[in-house]
């Protein structure tokens, strides 16, 4: 099979299930806005589907699909530059979602470690959506034939699977139709650790709100969110090499140095030989400097819902207009009969 040209194309999500991380914004958000900065395509969605794969209150879904958006905004996305909208308002991703139901091995969603961490060990009580649930986000990234998917550490799996589907789908039905999708995992921080614990990713489900840092924290909060965090009572090194088995005084390094956009070896020659009293107050400081605007700006953006509903809307129509070829392709390849006059 010969390998078509696919244009570069950017797409990424993130699940309106409650606020935004510092570790969304370091990992992805900050990235997906240096894509469109660079004169990219990039596609950039609201991934509502994927959060009912756990419940959600409906009230609040609608809400925090909205804030998303918000923060997609305030954080530099320009829908002017970028397609800004949400999932389930265009309906091809699932669509295409259910052909890579029937594309993707069951000894593949098997080995995916997010399922295991989110069913718990109660995993006959999770929903199906969940198990399934990274055929669909194949298909949010094949339905745009994307190439570049810009993500944090976490969801590397999940894009190496989106390029098993596609590998099947091209070898099974004989026609090279998708790219093979690349994981773009750059950035100072690609995993942004637990406050609290410095073994686990930061996640807007830990239960702790403490082990987060939310972009609607107020500065009071953040101030005291890296007070309490957990260190260890030696002082900061002056080589990345002695922080190896320190992961929470590492974790706190690599945050500072990703927010102050240095090498975290030239924030330890500034802070070598100080202690956690001197450089948590100066980590507070930075963050509340560079999420401050931000969480402004997003206030600011949710005092107008139906702006936003508005910039979803038009992006949604803007997407569809490439995803909806993209499906009924698909469709033929797979051999689905089509015969609506539409
Ligand atoms: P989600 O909503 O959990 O996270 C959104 C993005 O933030 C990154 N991220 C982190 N990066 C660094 N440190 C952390 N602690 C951290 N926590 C989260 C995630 O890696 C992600 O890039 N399944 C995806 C959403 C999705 C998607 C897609 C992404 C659905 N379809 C298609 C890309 C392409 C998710 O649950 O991300």
């Amino acid at each position: 099979m010969s390998e078509p040209k696919f244009e570069p194309r950017v797409f990424s999500g993130a699940q309106p299930s409650g606020n935004l991380t510092l570790g969304n914004y370091l990992g992805a958000l900050r990235r997906w806005v240096a894509m469109q900065d660079e004169g990219l395509e990039t596609i950039y969605c609201v991934v509502d589907l994927h959060a009912i794969t756990v419940w959600q209150d409906p009230a609040k879904l609608a809400h925090a699909t909205r804030e998303l958006a918000a923060a997609y905004l305030a954080c530099g996305l320009n829908p002017a530059r970028s397609i800004l909208f949400n999932q389930s308002q265009v309906p091809a991703h699932a669509e295409l979602a259910w052909i890579f139901n029937c594309v993707a091995r069951l000894g593949w969603l098997n080995r995916m470690t997010q399922f295991k961490d989110k069913a718990g060990k109660d995993r006959e009580a999770a929903s199906a959506g969940l198990y399934v649930y990274p055929n669909l986000m194949a298909a949010d990234i094949l339905v745009y034939h994307a190439t570049h998917v810009p993500v944090g550490e976490d969801q590397k799996q999940h894009v190496e699977l989106t390029r098993d589907i596609a590998a099947k789908f091209n070898h099974d039905f004989g026609t090279p139709f998708f790219p093979l999708a690349e994981p773009i995992i750059e950035g100072a921080a690609t995993r942004v650790m637990s406050l609290r614990d410095g073994s686990k990713k930061m996640s807007k489900s830990d239960p702790s709100d403490m082990s987060r840092i939310n972009l609607s924290d107020d500065a009071d909060t953040i101030a005291q969110k890296i007070r309490k965090a957990r260190t260890d009572a030696e002082p900061l090194p002056d080589s990345l090499t002695l922080l190896a088995d320190r992961p929470e005084a590492r974790n706190l390094l690599t945050i500072y140095a990703a927010l102050a956009e240095q090498p975290p070896e030239t924030v330890l020659e500034e802070f070598a030989g100080a202690p956690f009293s001197v450089f948590k107050p100066a980590l507070a400081e930075l963050a509340v400097a560079r999420l401050g605007p931000i969480t402004a700006r997003m206030t600011e953006l949710m005092a107008d819902p139906a702006e936003i509903d508005r910039i979803l809307g038009d992006g949604a129509d803007r997407a569809a207009a490439i995803a909806e070829p993209i499906l009924a392709r698909s469709y033929e390849i797979v051999g689905l009969v089509r015969s609506r006059q539409i």
